[in-house]
């Protein structure tokens, strides 16, 4: 039986209507008080029959804060996946974000080496790797520097990924993944799935920020077929594609048909917004929109080797742009539906 931790996530719904999807029985680990919508969202988005799907599920409440409530939901489990962390860049967010996705991996590893034969996939990222120094791509062997300016969401996801490293000396075995920017349709007011309604709104700004992009349903599967093969104790870039924001804005805006962001937002121009954010949060208690952390993401130039699991699983990934046009046709579907509603 496999456990899912994160299950009502953008990774974590997709993991488990594709496990379902292969007939494997899954357990979802969900905070009490957290709504289970947003699974029954994704089935429907790919299925008819989702709400049979949906009924397939087993349910266990905990937080990952809790160790024994992981101790607890392990009980009958020989497969974890943990897609569980907070994504914020608000600097107001730092002891949360630390204490959430670091104590609580450790946590999820405890437990583990406690139940023992289990075998545990972690949902890193590639902001646990380093960057590369020539203009080569990053690679997996590219470790994390502390005397480069990291965000606070970085320091965490590289902090939780050392969690497992710790548990592999202690004995564990686990496969980690880092993936790039997440397309797919998820809550859109959050993280990645967020560009779409930007994009459809009238984003008037791009940047020429480059990173990776991947789609979820290939996320999911790589997770599937590395926990199902005799790989551990190694981690792997997910990644289909690098391409700019400006490259990636102007593929939604088509998707959506609607006109792409036309001006370039400069440091200057970025400064200054953050700057004006930054007032606006301490005058209204509201949370930072635009904040070092989001303009060092939106501007630095990186791209990503998936040579690694390619050559591992003979995996292709799904084309970007293919990917785009399915989530804008999810997007505007919802958005259809709640106008009908
Ligand atoms: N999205 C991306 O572009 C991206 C890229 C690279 C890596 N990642 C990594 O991929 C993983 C999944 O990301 P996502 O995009 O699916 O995030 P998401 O949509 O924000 O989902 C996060 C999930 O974590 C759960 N969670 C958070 N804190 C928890 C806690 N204390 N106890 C139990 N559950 C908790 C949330 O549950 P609730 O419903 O209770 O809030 C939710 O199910 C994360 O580790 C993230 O760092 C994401």
């Amino acid at each position: 039986m496999n456990l899912v931790i994160g299950g009502t996530g953008l990774v974590g719904s997709h993991l488990i209507l594709e496990l379902l999807s292969r007939e494997e029985k899954v357990k979802v680990f969900v905070r009490p008080g957290s709504s289970k919508n947003q699974i029954l969202q994704t089935f429907r988005y790919y299925n008819n029959e989702a709400q049979i799907l949906f009924d397939k599920l087993e349910w266990v409440e905990g937080n990952i804060m809790d160790y024994s409530s992981i101790v607890n939901a392990l009980e009958g489990i020989s497969r974890v996946y943990h897609c569980a962390a907070m994504v914020s860049f608000s600097p107001g967010d730092k002891d949360l974000l630390l204490r959430n996705n670091v104590d609580g991996t450790a946590n999820v590893v405890n437990a583990c080496l406690k139940k023992k034969e289990v075998k545990l996939c972690f949902v890193s990222s590639i902001a646990a790797l380093g960057h590369s120094e020539d203009s080569e791509e990053v690679t997996e062997a590219h470790s994390w520097k502390p005397t480069i300016k990291r965000s606070i969401y970085s320091v965490s996801k590289f902090k939780s990924e050392m969690e497992i490293w710790r548990g592999i000396e202690e004995g564990l075995e686990a496969v980690i993944i880092n993936p790039s920017v997440i397309i797919g349709p998820g809550n859109w007011k959050n993280s990645s799935s967020a560009f779409f309604p930007l994009v459809y709104k009238g984003l008037k700004f791009y940047t020429h920020g480059v990173t990776g992009f991947v789609d979820v349903r290939d996320v999911a599967e790589i997770m599937i077929q590395l926990m199902n093969s005799g790989v551990k104790n190694d981690r792997f870039i997910v990644s289909a594609k690098n391409a700019s924001f400006k490259e990636l804005f102007h593929l939604i805006a088509k998707a959506l048909n609607v006109s792409p962001p036309k001006y370039e937002a400069t440091p200057l121009l970025l400064n200054i917004a953050s700057r004006l954010d930054g007032i606006k949060s301490a005058i209204t208690s509201s949370q930072r929109k635009i904040s070092d952390d989001t303009i060092s993401a939106a501007t630095s130039q990186n791209a990503y080797s998936n040579r690694k699991i390619r050559e591992l699983l003979g995996f292709e990934f799904r084309n970007m742009e293919q990917t785009i046009n399915d989530c804008a046709g999810f997007y505007l579907g919802q958005m259809w539906n709640k106008g009908k509603s």
